[in-house]
């Protein structure tokens, strides 16, 4: 394997790869999403790797950041993605070139209207609340609860590009007003010693979110390197399922970032936006989603008696590392070693899928991109990076580098869990780009 440790201060030529950067950038900041990365990232990527109008594919598109640079920058844009609301979004961005922004701020200026007028005569919203939509407190005090469905009447009469802009305004707002939040995780506003939200203006948040898409649309418009272009996709299913409906060797650059292996749960963190957008009605809706996920989860892998990493993946350190994590706090049961060793043979055994499905799509000499970051698994490090690298060597790829723009993590909600207990000896938490190149 020709790649550089992870610890080498390799930077490349990458920025930062962190998502945060995204959240002042017009169309990326309509709305947040987990371990995603900026758009200077992509953007540093594109320049390089493609002088000529490609197809940049992202295997694991989440929000759209690499199919919106792609497809800002005059290149075909394909992304997969298995989380309902996230495919919504990221194919709301890649649509909004078609909209005319006016249409947006005419219909901002009606919804508040509706919103008055319904306020003064006491009108009865006709929508009605996700009914399996269960949370320990309620999800919304009846003031605020009344708003929403009144705001959902309201979308009913809209044409559906215009419908689906307001959709994602009101998806990007919906916990702001809710009595939960995002810290660091889904959790109850009172359990961080926030105050419950009585009442607020869910009016006011929608129609400012909706200005703002149309103050984005119209940049988004103007700075497209080929307007006549739009063929941008979504593609809402796994990537493991439909890359070989893709041509062989048709992709020029594959910019990525998988779910890392520290179990971030996508599922339960989005439920508010499944069950009120309306992408599933009951928990079982989205129960295949975790099957589907790279790695699966480790709540679903801790109960196998035992799951071990493909025989395909010829590799002595992983499988050491792997070994070392099964030892330990076997005392613990599904909470021990075993069930988190499992769910990290469940991961590699993935990455290999994965390195065979790039290596399927891409044309010989093209490169992949894969953002990923480590992990310490009841206090093992597992260089993520350097197995992933070392999967896709002979998968049909050499390892150009590996670099490192980012050397400590935070925020990810494994960090305050058992997980990290062995942070001291485990040592710190990185993100890398691995850099692949087809043979
Ligand atoms: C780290 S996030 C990607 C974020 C993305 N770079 C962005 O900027 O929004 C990983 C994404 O992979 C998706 N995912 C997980 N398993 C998948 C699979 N088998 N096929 C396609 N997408 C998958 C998750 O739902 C999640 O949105």
């Amino acid at each position: 394997m020709t790649a550089a440790g992870a610890g080498a201060a390799d930077r490349g030529a990458f920025r930062d790869p962190a998502f945060t950067a995204n959240r002042e950038a017009p169309v990326h900041r309509w709305v947040p999403w987990i371990a995603g990365f900026s758009r200077q990232f992509v953007q540093d990527a594109l320049a390089r790797h493609l002088q000529a109008p490609g197809v940049v594919l992202d295997p694991f598109a989440g929000v759209g950041t690499t199919l919106l640079e792609a497809d800002l920058a005059g290149h075909a844009a394909i992304g997969f993605e298995i989380n309902p609301y996230a495919a919504f979004a990221a194919r709301a961005k890649l649509a909004a070139h078609r909209l005319e922004p006016a249409r947006l701020r005419t219909a901002a200026a009606a919804f508040e209207a509706f919103m008055a007028e319904s306020r003064r005569s006491g009108r009865a919203p006709s929508a009605s609340p996700p009914a399996a939509f269960r949370t320990r407190a309620p999800f919304y005090s009846p003031a605020v609860e009344r708003k929403v469905l009144l705001a959902f009447d309201f979308m009913e009469t809209l044409e559906a590009p215009v419908a689906a802009l307001f959709r994602l305004a009101f998806a990007a707002t919906m916990v702001g007003y809710s009595n939960y939040s995002y810290e660091p995780s889904l959790g109850r506003k009172a359990s961080v010693g926030r105050p419950e939200v009585e009442d607020d203006d869910v009016a006011g948040a929608i129609a400012a979110k909706v200005r703002q898409m149309a103050d984005d649309v119209a940049w988004y418009r103007e700075d497209r390197a080929n307007p006549e272009r739009d063929d941008g996709r979504v593609l809402e299913e796994s990537f493991f399922d439909g890359y070989a409906a893709l041509d062989e060797a048709s992709v020029d650059l594959l910019i990525t970032s998988p779910p890392y292996l520290n179990n971030y749960h996508y599922n339960r963190n989005t439920r508010p936006h499944l069950y009120w957008l309306g992408f599933c009605a009951t928990p079982g809706d989205t129960k295949h989603l975790e099957e589907l996920n790279f790695g699966t989860y480790w709540q679903n892998a801790r109960y196998e008696a035992r799951i071990d990493l493909d025989p395909a993946i010829d590799d002595a350190e992983i499988r050491a590392a792997l070994d070392e994590v099964r030892r330990r706090n076997p005392d613990k049961g599904v909470y021990g070693g075993n069930g988190w060793a499992n769910y990290a043979a469940r991961y590699f055994n993935d990455c290999a899928r994965f390195a065979g499905g790039a290596a399927r799509c891409l044309r010989p000499g093209a490169t992949a991109l894969v953002v990923i970051g480590n992990s310490i698994l009841q206090g093992v490090p597992i260089p993520t990076d350097r197995f992933l690298a070392a999967i896709a060597a002979p998968r049909g790829f050499a390892v150009a580098g590996i670099h490192v723009p980012r050397e400590t993590r935070v925020g990810s909600s494994i960090v305050e869990s058992s997980v990290r207990a062995g942070k001291a000896a485990g040592g710190a938490l990185y993100e890398a780009v691995v850099e692949l190149r087809r043979l």
